[in-house]
């Protein structure tokens, strides 16, 4: 079965999100007698080569370290030296990495052309490839140069993950256990009754979790595109999870985020935002996903890294913290509160 989310960005442009047996009509949802041009990564180059080399296409590296302005600069002067003006359309292939390069170049190149992207891990069929930030990091802090504008389409083939290791498979569930958290408690009690070890190959199930996972984040960029608000919920997790990505670099986003979302957790009981039952139940989903629940950089050093945290303010900075099954607050606090917290 074949779904449709939309999403309507502030200017009234609709990006669509398919999530089921796509890939197959993808011919369908490009533009017609365009030329289309495909930017993907070298690994999904070599799992997808057939697919990929039906169109025109530009292969970056993969990994965060490619994340740059210099393969930003390196693409465009391929789409240059490959003649692609306002007329060409541009499709990422790939994961969060592909898929924030591509929506940057393809909004910046020559004042901006149309783009869509086929979403291949999970992670960026959940998260990533949702609600239109694109960008690309400097100077070792995440994100710092990108633009809000969304895709013209999303494709979320439930197939194209089987190749996908097991350890990015789970990286990529703790963002849907966070989307469950942030407003899904029915998502939340499904999760738990799901079987980890063949979730990946029941396509229906799958879909259907995935599905659950965009309308959560599509609600909310909805209501606050460019997050000025509502939209920072779904950093649920991240405030602690970018600094274990600067303290560690061996762990993988989900995986820090997975951290994250327990650090929070703890405090939130400590709070008495939500009960220590609650609380267990977090703990023992991200267990059963395989995810890790603790890290070894201590919370000194992780109170610390959140003060070069590039959304705090003057006054210190917004945490979301879980408030009961399926919902949580945003909350602000100053540094030495936080830190009052941790004692
Ligand atoms: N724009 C946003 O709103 C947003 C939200 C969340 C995360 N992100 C960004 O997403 C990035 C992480 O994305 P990711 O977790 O998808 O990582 P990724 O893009 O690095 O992909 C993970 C690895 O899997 C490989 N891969 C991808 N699809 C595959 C497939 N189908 N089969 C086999 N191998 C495959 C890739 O080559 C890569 O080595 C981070 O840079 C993060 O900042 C952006
Ligand atoms: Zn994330």
């Amino acid at each position: 079965m074949e779904r449709v989310i939309e999403v309507i960005g502030g200017d009234g442009n609709v990006s669509k999100i398919a999530i089921g047996d796509v890939l197959r009509r993808l011919s369908e949802w490009l533009p017609e007698g365009k030329r289309v041009i495909i930017i993907t990564d070298a690994n999904i180059h070599r799992n997808y080569q057939t697919l990929i080399d039906q169109y025109e296409n530009v292969i970056i590296g993969f990994g965060e370290t490619n994340k740059t302005l210099q393969t930003v600069e390196k693409v465009c002067s391929k789409l240059i030296e490959l003649g692609v003006d306002r007329g060409c359309f541009i499709l990422g292939v790939g994961g969060g990495i592909v898929t924030d390069v591509t929506g940057f170049i393809a909004s910046i190149y020559m004042r901006g052309l149309r783009f869509g992207f086929i979403a291949t891990t999970l992670l960026s069929q959940v998260d990533a490839s949702i609600g239109g930030k694109n960008g690309v990091n400097l100077d070792g802090y995440k994100n710092m140069l990108g633009v809000f504008n969304q895709p013209e389409f999303v494709l979320c083939d439930t197939s194209i993950l089987k190749t996908l290791s097991d350890r990015e498979f789970k990286a990529g569930m703790a963002e849907v256990i966070k989307a469950a958290m942030i407003s899904d408690y029915e998502l939340f009690k499904k999760l738990e009754s799901v079987d980890p070890t063949t979730l990946k190959s029941e396509k229906e199930l799958l879909a259907e979790i995935i599905t659950s996972a965009i309308e959560i984040k599509a609600k909310v960029v909805m209501a606050d595109e460019t997050e000025q608000g509502v939209r920072k919920k779904l950093n649920l997790g991240h405030t602690f999870a970018h600094a274990i990505e600067k303290c560690s670099h061996d762990s993988l986003h989900g995986e820090a985020v997975s951290i994250g979302v327990v650090i929070i957790s703890d405090l939130a009981v400590r709070m008495g935002h939500i009960t220590e039952e609650y609380r267990t139940r977090v703990v023992e989903l991200l267990q059963k996903f395989g995810l890790p629940t603790t890290t070894d950089v201590t919370t000194p050093k992780l109170l610390k890294a959140l003060k070069s945290d590039k959304k705090r303010d003057s006054n210190g900075i917004s945490v979301i913290i879980p408030s009961g099954y399926g919902n949580c607050d945003i909350v602000h606090m100053s540094f030495e509160e936080l830190n009052s917290h941790f004692v």
